[in-house]
């Protein structure tokens, strides 16, 4: 068979195959590994996979690309940024290490609302310009493929400018993106005191905004995601919004269990979200309903690292009952402005105790599943994207093992070579 790229003699080929859905449970240790590995592409597609004398003898390929004593494996899926917002906090995260909390600077006007009027002010052309760069970050880190949330804009046309530039984007570097709807991300300084008014507008305005700012595209909707805490939306205004964005037909995700329980995780079960994420206060019950459903439990350490912040996911407990984990990097101004998947397998290796197996499951197919984009993306099997990276590793273990450094030698995207 003819390929336009064969990747051939990978020291570890980490396949990732999964055919039939995310790896839950004990299933998360399993990455494929193919010694001596090698990959054939064609169109974009991976068209082979085996070991390099078995593509040999099948495969003539244009371009031959020796991975010889290194890892190959899928690009990193990263399904939690807040990748596009305008400006930076870093006098925030002077402030709390001088002793303020992050919900005591967001109720005092900071936090989210800084970023909010900023985001406002900027123009599609600037939030883009301003978003690039931590776009080329993420590519040399490995990913191919992210989520991004609107959430700074909270007003309708704000919240429609933020995912228009994440559709520019998406048109203008190889990073693929799935956009979220989170115009539930704060209570908006002008609604204070109102905030059931605001939820009345996230409802009966910006949800049908957005529907028909996707449909008139002929596009399906993006997911739409609400902030569920204290000092946000309360979990009886999350359902609302939850609801009726289930009725109009969009896929759900929410933030909870951040700083405090309010029963949000329940609810992301009980209405069959996608995903919940963060999940760091999450009660004992709630984790073993989740690691029983189909929602994936997305797991952010790069935010209680970044918030210096002791407690991070019971990630543990959600593995070992079963449960789909997945992790992402929250990439924001606020809590954690790191655009590195590979940091965050560092982090959650140490502090959630995974296993280096089990963190890459969840940086890549649970975590493509997280955004729906499973059957497509996060694994190394025939039919699937090309999107592939080539680390300057000799085994997987040493991917978060070591850190502060970046890995990645080569990342391949539709089975082109872009870094
Ligand atoms: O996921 N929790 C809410 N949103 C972000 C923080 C956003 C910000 O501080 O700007 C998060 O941590
Ligand atoms: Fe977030």
């Amino acid at each position: 068979m003819h390929a336009d790229l064969l990747i051939h003699s990978a020291a570890q080929l980490l396949t990732l195959a999964s055919p039939a859905g995310p790896k839950r449970g004990a299933a998360m240790q399993d990455l494929g590994i193919i010694e001596d590995g090698a990959v054939a592409v064609a169109e974009g597609e991976i068209i082979a996979v085996g070991t390099t004398a078995e593509l040999r003898a099948t495969v003539q390929a244009r371009r031959e690309i020796d991975a010889a004593g290194r890892v190959v494996m899928p690009g990193f899926v990263d399904p939690h940024t807040h990748l596009v917002f305008a400006g930076s906090r870093e006098d925030e995260f002077e402030l709390r290490l001088k002793g303020a909390t992050y919900m005591e600077i967001m109720a005092a006007g900071g936090g989210i609302m800084n970023t909010v009027r900023r985001t406002r002010a900027a123009s599609e052309e600037e939030l883009a310009a301003q978003a690039m760069p931590r776009l080329r970050r993420m590519l040399a880190h490995g990913t191919t493929t992210a989520e991004a949330k609107s959430g700074y804009g909270l007003t309708t046309a704000d919240e429609l400018k933020m995912l228009r530039v994440v559709d520019r984007l998406a048109g203008q570097q190889p990073v693929e993106l799935v956009p979220t709807f989170l115009g539930a991300h704060a209570v908006p300084a002008e609604y204070a005191g109102r905030a059931d008014a605001y939820v009345e507008l996230v409802i009966e305005e910006m949800l049908p905004a957005v529907a028909a700012y996707y449909r008139e595209q002929g596009r399906s909707l993006p997911f739409c995601d609400v902030f569920c805490e204290d000092g946000a939306f309360s979990l009886e205004q999350s359902r609302r919004i939850l609801e009726a964005a289930r009725g109009m037909g969009f896929p759900l995700k929410i933030h909870v269990d951040e700083f405090q329980p309010l029963g949000g995780t329940r609810l992301a079960v009980e209405l069959g979200a996608v995903s919940a994420d963060h999940l760091v206060c999450t009660p004992a019950e709630e984790i073993a309903l989740l690691a029983r459903s189909n929602t994936i439990a997305v797991s952010l350490p790069g935010t209680p690292f970044g918030l210096a912040h002791p407690a991070y996911t019971p990630a543990r407990a959600i593995i070992d009952q079963g449960g789909a984990l997945a992790l992402a990097t929250d990439l924001n101004p606020g809590t954690c402005y790191c655009e590195s998947m590979p940091f965050m397998l560092a982090l959650a290796c140490r502090y959630m105790k995974l296993w280096p197996a089990e963190a890459i499951s969840a940086a890549t197919i649970n975590a493509a599943h997280a955004i729906r984009m499973g059957h497509r993306v996060g694994s190394i099997e025939k039919g699937k994207q090309a999107d592939i990276i080539i680390l300057d590793l000799p085994n997987y273990r040493h991917l978060p093992y070591r850190f502060g450094t970046n890995p990645v030698q080569m990342v391949i995207k539709r089975g082109q070579v872009v870094v």
